[in-house]
Order: C-alpha cells, then sequence, then structure tokens
C-alpha cells in the first residue's frame, strides 16, 4: 500500500499542475472518485493489524481531508481566472464608433415621378394607373389610331402571342390609353396624371425597350390651349427650378389631339455644360395637345360640350436633364456604385410642402 504521505504529495502536485476545470475534475476522480487512489488505499485498511490500522487510517483521513481542501482551492482561483478571461474577451469599448448600417437608395426614376406627383397633386391632378398589358382598342384605336394607321408601325409595339380567344394583347407602347380608361370609367370633369411604365422594341444609346412616362389629361367644359400653356409652364419651372424657364411650343401631330405640339425648354450650353434656363438652345420633353374630338366621342363624350387638353413626358429624359445623368442605358442596368451615385436618400423624399414652397 502506498505511503499516504508520499500519496498525498502526488495529488497535492497533480491539483496545482491543473490547468482548467476540466483537468481539476480528473485529478479529483483518480484521488477521491470510486476507484481513486485514496479511495482504494482506504479500501485496503481492512487488511492491516489493528494498530497499524489506527495510524494509517489516522494519515490516509488527514491526506483526504488536505486533498479535498486543496481541490477547492484550486476550484475555486480557476473559476475566477476563467470569469476574468470571459470578462476580458467580451468586453465592449462603448468609445467605438457605431457601425453603419447600409441604406439604400431611392432610383432617380422613382425620385422624379414622386417630384413629378407632388407638383401636381399641387396643381389638383389626381393620379390614375392602367395596365401595362393593353389591348389594341385602349392603345390605338379609341386614340383615333385605326387599323392601317401609319402611327401603329411608329410604334414598334410588343405584340403577346395571341389568346386562345383570338385576342391579341400588346405591351402599351405609351401611357395614352390611360386617357382612354379615365374617360371611359367615370364622368368628367377630369384632371389626372398616369405615371407609369411603357414599352416599344426599340434598343440603342437613346432607347431602352422599357421606359417611363407620365400622361396628364384634363377634360372639363371650357379647357383651352392657354390652360394647357399655363399648366405646362408651371409644371417645368417647378420641376427644373428655374422660375424664368423659357418654354417653346412647337406645331406637331398626334393622332390623338388636335392641335399638337411639341413642348422645349431653353438652355444653353458653355464649356460642354448644359444648362437649363434661358439660353441660345433648346430640349424637347414633352408632347402635348387638345384631346382630338374623335378621341372624346370613342369615350362616349359629346365634344359640342366638353374638351381638354393632354400631355405626355418620358420620365428618364426629364431625370436625366436635371440630373446630368449622361447615358440612359444605365438606369436599369443595376449598378450599385451607380445607384448609389445617382440615387437619393430617403429623406429626399418631396413633400407637398416642397411643392407648395417654391
Ligand atoms: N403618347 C404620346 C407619345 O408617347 C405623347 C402624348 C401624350 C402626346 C398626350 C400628346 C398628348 O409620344
Amino acid at each position: 500500500m502506498a505511503d499516504a504521505d508520499t500519496l498525498k504529495a502526488e495529488i497535492l502536485k497533480a491539483v496545482a499542475e491543473a490547468g482548467d476545470l476540466d483537468a481539476l475534475e480528473q485529478v479529483r476522480i483518480a484521488a477521491l472518485g470510486r476507484k481513486g487512489s485514496l479511495t482504494e488505499a482506504m479500501k485496503g485498511l481492512g487488511g492491516l493489524a489493528p494498530d497499524e490500522r489506527r495510524a494509517a487510517g489516522q494519515a490516509l483521513n488527514a491526506a483526504k481531508d488536505a486533498v479535498a481542501g486543496a481541490i477547492e482551492a484550486r476550484k475555486a482561483a480557476l473559476g475566477r481566472a476563467r470569469l476574468d478571461s470571459r470578462l476580458a474577451a467580451e468586453r465592449v469599448d462603448v468609445t467605438l464608433p457605431a457601425r453603419l448600417r447600409p441604406a439604400g437608395t431611392i432610383h432617380p426614376i422613382s425620385q422624379v415621378m414622386d417630384e413629378l406627383q407632388a407638383i401636381f397633386a399641387d396643381m389638383g391632378f389626381t393620379v390614375a394607373e392602367g395596365p401595362d398589358i393593353e389591348d389594341d382598342f385602349h392603345n390605338f384605336t379609341a386614340l383615333n389610331i385605326p387599323e392601317a394607321h401609319p402611327a401603329r408601325q411608329m410604334h414598334d409595339t410588343f405584340y403577346l402571342p395571341p389568346a386562345a380567344d383570338g385576342r391579341t394583347m400588346l405591351l402599351r407602347t405609351h401611357t395614352s390609353p390611360v386617357q382612354i380608361r379615365t374617360m371611359m370609367a367615370t364622368p368628367p370633369p377630369h384632371r389626372i396624371i398616369a405615371p407609369g411604365r411603357t414599352y416599344r422594341c426599340d434598343s440603342d444609346i437613346t432607347h431602352t425597350p422599357m421606359f417611363h412616362q407620365v400622361e396628364g389629361l384634363v377634360i372639363d367644359r371650357a379647357t383651352h390651349m392657354g390652360h394647357l400653356k399655363g399648366c405646362l409652364e408651371d409644371l417645368c419651372r417647378t420641376f427644373f427650378e428655374v422660375d424664368d424657364l423659357p418654354l417653346r411650343f412647337r406645331p406637331s401631330y398626334f393622332p390623338f389631339t388636335e392641335p399638337s405640339c411639341e413642348v422645349d425648354i431653353g438652355c444653353s450650353r458653355a464649356d460642354g455644360e448644359l444648362k437649363i434656363g434661358a439660353g441660345e438652345g433648346w430640349l424637347e420633353i414633352l408632347g402635348a395637345g387638345m384631346v382630338h374630338p374623335n378621341v372624346l366621342v370613342n369615350c362616349g363624350l359629346d365634344p359640342d360640350h366638353w374638351q381638354g387638353f393632354a400631355f405626355g413626358m418620358g420620365v428618364e429624359r426629364v431625370a436625366m436633364l436635371k440630373y446630368g445623368i449622361p447615358d440612359l442605358r444605365t438606369f436599369f442596368e443595376s449598378d450599385l456604385r451607380w445607384l448609389r451615385h445617382y440615387g437619393f436618400a430617403c429623406l429626399d423624399q418631396p413633400s407637398l410642402a416642397y411643392g407648395l414652397a417654391r
């Protein structure tokens, strides 16, 4: 049987050397467990002579107490050390700058649509919508563009495969079908804008197959060309934030308006930089006119009692001009660097106050 003092010394050394709580537990089991060295030594006492047994028993009990005490002390020390290292590792440095949360930006198209809606809201317009997938009637026929009309070819229409009932649907080539839907759905007077997507089978530096327009329609008893001019002047001056912005109304042709015009805004170029405002140049920005009597009749309105004007404007075009975006195609490339550069922070959203304050 191992000598109690030798056993004690070995175990105390192992306790002192235990580097963590798990190792210490192993030492405890090896000494005091059911098959531990001290436990085994205690069991061996029975085989000794009574006088030897007393002395050895005392020595073993003392060793056991010493070992148990040493284990408790070491356990407390290791526990403290573990807590200290956790506290050190999980320490929060409250003086570090806050981590920035990545925030998205508003696409320039959405921004410009919102600006236009805010401006028209100030003028008493409401927003109307129509489907992107249209039929021939709303996109063409009702707009005074009959079957064989050359304007149909001009529009480079995307047609969908014919449906079971033989009808061929198409992607609307302009927002003007919303004029038709509005006049057919509700009685006049009307004062609406229709912002939305439009589609033409066309793709080059200045055309994308999908683009955006904002349509306008005003129908009342005595609405005339003067109202059209005033409305578009207010629109352009507010939108481009140039109070004396000159506008030029050029005679033009659209099947659904008569007379028709194209509207240009003044600009100048100095050192290759385009500036919106009074100058030697002109930029075309929208098409407009007095609603053709045939269109009114097609929508069930009597042209002797109702008249008005309509206009259609390309959103990409005015966004490019206002915000100096040089290339149309970049609008739809979803390049994050472009979006971060040209996008708008949410707080830049226009409010009604923004429109009125001008
Ligand atoms: N719909 C025409 C286009 O897309 C624009 C327009 C709208 C012209 C309303 C006159 C009146 O070119």
